[in-house]
């Protein structure tokens, strides 16, 4: 499977495509710019130098070679990110990881007019699209580590088959992803980001995270 991260140079970008070029996927860093996506690819590849091999991209091409596009971008860039590769998804799988943060106030959940911001994303993009979002509870820090995390991930989107995949790739990805029903449910999934925060700055920790009970 091919993945493109569409911001792959930010940090959670970079903690997803180690997770998934760990396990032999092909790998995609996107960007806005062709040079610092290559530049980012080859400083992770000299890194974890037991990953597939990174290629480094312009966002656009990105996701015009990739299977599934993941979109890691700050709220505000998000809008025009999503415009920008709306021509290459078409027919695809987008997993949405953005969290509707509005800075400095991270602490507080803000909600957007559309709910969420993978709702902003399925609408702009159109149905053919099949949005998935997932990951908002997971930190970077904790992808980047060697080991599995115990954080678990809430996926949301309307195409149970797509939520299938990606609840494969999060499990390829050594975390457990959990089906929370449609679309209109990453409200709390995104909202739960501002929530961990809080609990980030109680503990003076960076990583805290969710894990689902009851299930054997
Ligand atoms: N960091 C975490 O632990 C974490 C955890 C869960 C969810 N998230 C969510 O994941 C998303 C990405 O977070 P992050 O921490 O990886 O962000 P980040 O490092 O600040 O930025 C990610 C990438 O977004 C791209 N970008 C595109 N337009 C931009 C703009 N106008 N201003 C700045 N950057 C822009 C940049 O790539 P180019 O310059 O190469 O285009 C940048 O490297 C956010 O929505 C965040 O809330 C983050």
């Amino acid at each position: 499977m091919i993945i493109a991260i569409i911001g792959g140079t930010g940090k959670e970008g970079k903690g997803l495509a180690y997770r998934w070029a760990k396990i032999g996927h092909q790998v995609i860093i996107g960007s806005r710019e062709q040079e610092k996506a290559q530049r980012i690819a080859s400083e992770l590849n000299e890194t974890y130098p037991n990953i597939k091999p990174l290629h480094g991209k312009q966002n656009l091409t990105a996701a015009q070679n990739a299977d599934v596009v993941v979109i890691t971008v700050p709220y505000s860039a998000h809008p025009a990110i999503v415009e920008s590769i709306k021509s290459s998804v078409q027919g695809k799988i987008v997993i949405d990881v953005t969290v509707p943060l509005v800075p400095p106030k991270v602490s507080q959940v803000h909600i957007p007019a559309s709910g969420s911001a993978a709702q902003e994303a399925q609408e702009m993009l159109g149905e053919n699209v099949k949005v998935v979002s997932a990951f908002q509870n997971v930190s970077y820090e904790k992808l980047l580590e060697e080991a599995d995390t115990l954080s678990d991930v809430l996926v949301c989107g309307n195409d149970s088959q797509a939520k299938q995949i990606v609840i494969d790739l999060i499990s390829e990805a050594g975390m457990r992803g959990f089906d929370a029903g449609p679309i209109q449910n990453s409200i709390v999934s995104e909202g739960l980001t501002s929530v961990l925060i809080n609990i980030n700055k109680k503990f003076g920790v960076h990583s805290a995270g969710i894990r689902i009970i009851g299930i054997d």
